[in-house]
């Protein structure tokens, strides 16, 4: 795991969005794990205007989400399907049928969550996971105690998670108690996750995920037992960390710089 701290959330969403950029000239083919949640949001915008900006295109990039709501229809505000078309997919190159996201309304969930881990295989598996942080240490929809070792399925949500995702919903009470999910497994065999964290909420799972032992008690915690794994984080989000970490203008001024975005 490469922890790298940025001086503002402005900077670690560049920053991620040069590290995705970069990814995609090397592999236009690229099959990128998408996330959603308030910190991609920024990530999302800088990777729209360095499209219209000439820098890439996303017309041969496949995508993967990481979760969606169970029981939510596709088209309501607050689900993943229109998070990604509003944050994303509306403003880029990529034709929808690349697009991929859980299904939260299969009537066969067991069959849906194994039809959707062989689509990722059938592309090749994921180059580039995109990955958020929840505040107790979640990775996509893995609460607190998954298996480090899980696979696309079914998720009852904690009321930790419940309370930070109401805004979305306008209340703990209408926020979906179930998801679908990619396991932590699933996650794992990404050859690339890029992490992105920012402001003092996050700042205790940052220090677990980064510092603590790999445990279930924090699933972030399996991002060490990875080998290019990426954590991009602000200050705040950096504010527990006790180790030294490189910080961006480090990293963008490293000699060995070509080996890092290679991956070594
Ligand atoms: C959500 C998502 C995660 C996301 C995390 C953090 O519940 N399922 O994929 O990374 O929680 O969200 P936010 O960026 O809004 O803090």
């Amino acid at each position: 795991m490469k922890v790298i701290v940025a001086r503002d959330e402005a900077q670690a969403c560049s920053f991620a969005a040069h590290f995705v950029v970069r990814r995609i000239q090397l592999k236009p083919d690229l099959v990128l794990g998408c996330a959603t949640g308030r910190t991609m949001v920024r990530l999302y915008r800088d990777l729209v205007v360095r499209h219209r900006n000439g820098d890439c295109s996303f017309a041969r990039v496949t995508t993967f989400n990481l979760d969606e709501y169970a029981g939510l229809p596709e088209d309501h505000p607050a689900s993943y399907h229109s998070y990604m078309r509003a944050q994303f997919f509306d403003h880029v190159d990529l034709a929808p049928a690349r697009t991929h996201l859980p299904d939260g309304n299969a009537s066969d969930v067991v069959a849906s969550a194994e039809a959707y881990e062989a689509d990722i295989r059938a592309h090749g598996g994921i180059d580039l996971q995109l990955l958020g942080i929840g505040r107790n240490g979640h990775v996509a929809f893995n609460e607190p105690g998954s298996s480090l070792c899980s696979r696309t399925r079914v998720k009852r949500l904690t009321e930790d998670t419940i309370r930070a995702n109401a805004p979305e919903f306008g209340g703990d009470d209408r926020v979906p108690r179930y998801v679908m999910t990619m396991g932590i497994g699933t996650i794992q065999e990404a050859r690339f996750l890029l992490l992105l964290a920012s402001g003092p909420s996050k700042a205790a799972a940052v220090a677990a995920m980064a510092e603590g032992p790999v445990s279930s008690r924090c699933p972030a915690s399996i991002l060490q037992m990875h080998q290019h794994a990426f954590v991009v984080v602000d200050r705040e989000a950096a504010a527990s960390l006790r180790e030294e970490y490189d910080t961006v203008e480090q990293v963008l001024a490293d000699p060995y710089e070509e080996y890092f975005w290679e991956g070594h």
